[in-house]
């Protein structure tokens, strides 16, 4: 199974999310959202190579069942832009992180605004990397979501708990801080409209995935949250990835919980024929 029926409580979120002007990106929960974070890998050639290899791969069929998106470095994204566009290939185009100002005296950084003139459609924000080794805080994560939102475009907003967090029973609660930082005054319609990620800490790029059930079980609570924080009509249209691992071998028993509404995908999303295969996984289901 690999896709989930929209509600009427999630049609009605997403009419809203779009009467709104915040959700540039959103397909709604009835799409699986397959996304390719490129990390710091593939330089601008490389990355124009690889989409032309994801292409090559991929069939207007599967881009009928699922939503694929890829996050390269931003120093490709032009070079992305130009060949999505001029190969006519269906691919939305994400950027793994922005700053929130839209301009100003922050040297090294890049605006959602000039995102935006890149047709980028999706903005990571708050992946554990940024906030591990860049000290990103929640009231930082939410400046940036708050200035994608500002300009039309989509934010992927990343929660996850630490190995020793789960070990001491705090992860539900580390990933109900985050999003209550991370989403503070964001109203339902744009809270419904956009994309949460949970990945754990301990899953990324080490091998290791949470079980099909353990994933369930946290975007569950993270759709939960949301609906206690910012109602029915957020939760019922927020779509929740899980990262961490994904990999061909699990992607589709990941994707078939009823809570899980695609994959971010780090490592596996570098090779465009294993990428292709995660985006492929209803072909692959058990
Ligand atoms: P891996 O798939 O390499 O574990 O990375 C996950 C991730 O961090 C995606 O944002």
């Amino acid at each position: 199974m690999q896709n989930k029926r929209k509600t009427s409580g999630q049609v009605e979120a997403s009419a809203s999310a779009s009467a709104s002007g915040t959700s540039a990106g959103s397909k709604g929960r009835d799409k699986p959202l397959v996304c390719g974070n490129w990390k710091m890998n593939h330089n601008h050639f490389e990355a124009i190579q690889t989409i032309q290899k994801l292409a090559y791969a991929l069939n207007s069929d599967d881009y009928h069942h699922v939503e694929v998106c890829v996050h390269p470095p931003f120093t490709d994204l032009r070079s992305a832009q130009t060949v999505l566009q001029a190969d006519n290939i269906p691919i939305a185009l994400g950027a793994q992180d922005c700053h929130s100002a839209d301009a100003g005296a922050f040297t090294g950084e890049v605006s959602a605004a000039m995102l935006a003139k890149l047709d980028v459609t999706y903005v990571i924000v708050g992946h554990s990397e940024r906030r591990g080794l860049f000290g990103e805080s929640d009231e930082v994560v939410n400046a940036k979501a708050r200035s994608v939102l500002r300009h039309a475009m989509t934010p992927i907003v990343c929660v996850g708990e630490t190995f020793d967090q789960r070990r001491a029973g705090e992860a539900h609660e580390v990933v109900s801080q985050q999003l209550a930082g991370s989403l503070d005054g964001l109203d339902e319609a744009a809270v419904g409209a956009l994309v949460v990620a949970y990945e754990p800490v301990w899953a990324i790029g080490t091998g290791e995935t949470a079980t099909p059930s353990d994933a369930q079980d946290m975007c569950a609570h993270v759709r939960a949250r949301i609906s206690q924080g910012w109602g029915s009509a957020a939760a019922a249209g927020v779509r929740v990835l899980y990262g961490g691992s994904v990999k061909p071998v699990n992607a589709a028993d990941l994707m078939e919980k009823s809570d899980i509404d695609g994959a971010l995908v780090g490592g596996a999303s570098l090779n465009a024929e294993e990428f292709a295969r995660i985006v492929n996984h209803r072909l692959y289901a058990t």
